[in-house]
This record gives structure tokens, C-alpha cells and sequence, in this order.
């Protein structure tokens, strides 16, 4: 087998730079497989954070040429025979080292919303719920907290809105508590002002690179932003709330 060129961002805060390495592919290699070889042959000291390699961790997600993706399910066969794989760390969070990003911003941000609050028990010491929403909420539960999409959206990415946006990651978890029909907290006011829905545009790049294919945007924002919608700016809700002071 003809060994592959990679280049590899190295680096830290302060800047840093890419870097080429060879190293020999064997059929059934995943990226991750690539970096830890390079790791071993020519850079031991090459900071990569992974912990499953099985895709669901969610440790392991870095930009790989251009494009938001878990390493270790990224197969070498799909880049062609001669192609330069480039590898870079996520962009819309500060680098710690080569890498690795500090995330923690997410764990902030969750943090922040208010958490399930079911509803009593019925008198049989049972909660019930009927089965769509019961795989409503499941599909927002595969989410693995990658943060792939938070590092597409545009609107963290590009347009320095943290302080604005919570992103889709935390939007399909207000939308997994919101639609759940045992819980009873109300957070159409925070999903409409502290967490930001209305500067989502429906672009669906965040969809588009999920790894677990939950559609945040149709099944997750879109609803959200109806509610919102519904509460703020439904007329016949408006005049009710003049006359009546709702
Ligand atoms: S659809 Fe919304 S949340 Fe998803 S990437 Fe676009 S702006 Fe961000
Ligand atoms: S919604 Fe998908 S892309 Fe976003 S953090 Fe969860 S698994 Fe990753
Ligand atoms: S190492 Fe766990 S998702 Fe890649």
C-alpha cells in the first residue's frame, strides 16, 4: 500500500500552523486509525481527543478537509487514492492544543436551561405516554454531543452570536423537554429571548453533518420556532391578551 500525505494543524492559542506526515493505509482504516499511526511513528506529542471509536462518544470530532466529521467514522476509502487529507480542529471553539477544542462553552449553555419537571405519577404510580411521543423524544435522545453541528452553524461560527444563539445541538434538547408531554416547565420565553430561535434561518447545515441524522431543523428548531410564533405574535392570542390582560 502507497502511503497517504496528511496535513495536520499544530498549534495552540497562540497560533500555530499545519504540518505534512505520511503514513500507510491499510484497507478498513478510519482517520482516527491514520492520526494514532502518525502518532506513533512521527509525532507522539500530537494532541487528539477520542475515547469510543465506535461514534458515540462524540470525543473525537474534528474538521477534516473542510468539513465537520467524527474521526473515527470517517473511512479512508472515500478520500481518492492520491488526495491530501487535511485535519484541523473545530473552528467555532478556542483550541486548546493541535486538535483538541475547548467545548466547554456547551456545557454552559445546558446548564442554563431549565431541566424535565414531570408531571405527578397517575394514581396507579405509572406516567403514560403514547408512543409517538415517546419516539419524538427519542430521536432528539440520540444525540451524542458532538458539537458537529454547533461547529457549522453560521450563526456561532461566523457571526460571533454565543451570546445570542444556544445553537441547534441545545435547540433539539429544548425541543426534546418542549415536547414531551409529562413535562410541565414553560421555556418559550427563553427559547424565544436568552437562547435566540428567531436567528436560526433554517439553513439545515447543522442536519446536514449530524452523525446520529436527527433532523434538528424540520423535527427540532422549525416546531420551536412555531411555538414561539404561537405565543408572541398569534393575533387572535394578542388582542385576547389586551383585552383580557392574559
Ligand atoms: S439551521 Fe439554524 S441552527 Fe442549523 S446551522 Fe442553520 S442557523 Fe444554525
Ligand atoms: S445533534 Fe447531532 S451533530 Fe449535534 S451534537 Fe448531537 S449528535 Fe452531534
Ligand atoms: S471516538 Fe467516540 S465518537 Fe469517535
Amino acid at each position: 500500500m502507497a502511503k497517504r500525505k496528511f496535513n495536520i494543524w499544530r498549534g495552540d492559542k497562540s497560533g500555530g500552523d499545519f504540518v505534512e506526515y505520511r503514513t500507510e493505509i491499510t484497507p478498513g482504516m478510519v482517520v482516527l486509525d491514520a492520526i494514532h499511526q502518525i502518532q506513533a511513528e512521527s509525532a507522539g506529542d500530537l494532541a487528539c481527543r477520542w475515547n469510543c471509536k465506535a461514534g458515540k462518544c462524540g470525543s473525537c470530532s474534528m474538521e477534516i478537509n473542510g468539513k465537520p466529521k467524527l474521526s473515527c467514522m470517517t473511512r479512508m476509502n472515500i478520500f481518492g487514492s492520491d488526495e491530501t487529507i487535511t485535519v484541523q480542529p473545530l473552528k467555532t471553539f478556542p483550541v486548546i492544543k493541535d486538535l483538541v477544542t475547548d467545548v466547554s462553552w456547551n456545557y454552559r449553555q445546558k446548564e442554563k436551561i431549565v431541566p424535565f419537571k414531570p408531571k405527578p405519577r397517575d394514581p396507579d404510580g405509572n406516567y403514560r405516554m403514547m408512543q409517538e411521543d415517546v419516539d419524538r423524544a427519542q430521536e432528539f435522545r440520540k444525540c451524542i454531543e458532538c458539537f458537529l453541528c454547533q461547529d457549522v452553524c453560521h450563526v456561532l461560527r461566523d457571526q460571533g452570536g454565543k451570546d445570542q444563539f444556544v445553537g441547534p445541538r441545545f435547540m433539539i434538547f429544548l425541543a426534546q423537554l418542549e415536547m414531551n408531554p409529562l413535562d410541565t416547565a414553560d421555556r418559550i420565553p427563553a427559547i424565544r429571548k436568552e437562547f435566540g430561535s428567531g436567528l436560526c434561518n433554517i439553513t439545515r447545515c447543522c442536519t446536514e453533518v449530524c452523525p446520529e441524522h436527527i433532523n434538528i431543523t424540520d423535527n427540532g428548531i422549525i416546531p420551536l420556532k412555531e411555538r414561539v410564533v404561537d405565543r408572541y405574535f398569534d393575533p387572535v392570542l394578542w388582542l385576547k391578551r389586551k383585552i383580557f390582560g392574559a
